[in-house]
């Protein structure tokens, strides 16, 4: 079985996917580490050397390679994975997805602390990162609701979201 973990940034798709994928006895993959891996390069570098497109056109290419390979596995994707190309069609088809949904006082939250390594939030003043996380996250709901399954986060800890999602996916 294949998995996809969609959500927005700081959602926990790579921290609930190791654990999950360890539970269920698969391999756990981060399309963001495996872009890392394939191009040499951060996504950091990536953005701020080719730009956004070229990073897009990668995301696209290495998820048709992963959804398309014969491998299981768990896959978390990146926050904007599902809302550029035909991704969202191509993840719904391949894989059973699970949208982790946090609220905007949580996403913010944890993103004030850790926005220098996400490059689309790296250069906001920190009064403005509340209003950037509510108008990007209500643009892209319309995507993650796309997921098969959607998975409340808010107020609970990883072991709770990966035993949710193990009970609702077997
Ligand atoms: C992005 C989210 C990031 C990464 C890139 C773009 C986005 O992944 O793919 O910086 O468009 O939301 P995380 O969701 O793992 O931070």
């Amino acid at each position: 079985m294949k998995i996809v973990l969609i959500g927005y940034m700081a959602s926990g798709k790579s921290s609930v996917g190791k654990i999950l994928a360890e539970r269920l006895d698969t391999s756990f993959i981060d399309l963001d580490a495996y872009i890392e891996e394939k191009e040499n390069s951060s996504i950091t570098s990536i953005f701020s050397e080719k730009g956004e497109i070229y990073f897009r056109l990668k995301e696209t290419e290495y998820l048709e390679e992963l959804l398309n390979s014969k491998y299981n596995f768990v896959l978390s994707v990146g926050g904007g994975t599902p809302c550029y190309a035909n991704n969202i069609q191509l993840i719904a088809e391949k894989s059973k997805s699970v949208y982790l949904k946090s609220s905007l006082n949580t996403l913010h939250n944890r993103l004030k602390k850790q926005r220098k390594s996400r490059p689309l939030i790296a250069n906001l003043k920190l009064e403005k990162l509340k209003e950037f996380i509510a108008k990007h996250l209500f643009e892209r709901t319309s995507y993650y609701e796309q997921a098969k399954f959607i998975i409340s986060t808010d107020d609970k800890i990883i072991n709770e979201i990966v035993i949710e999602i193990k009970d609702t996916l077997i």
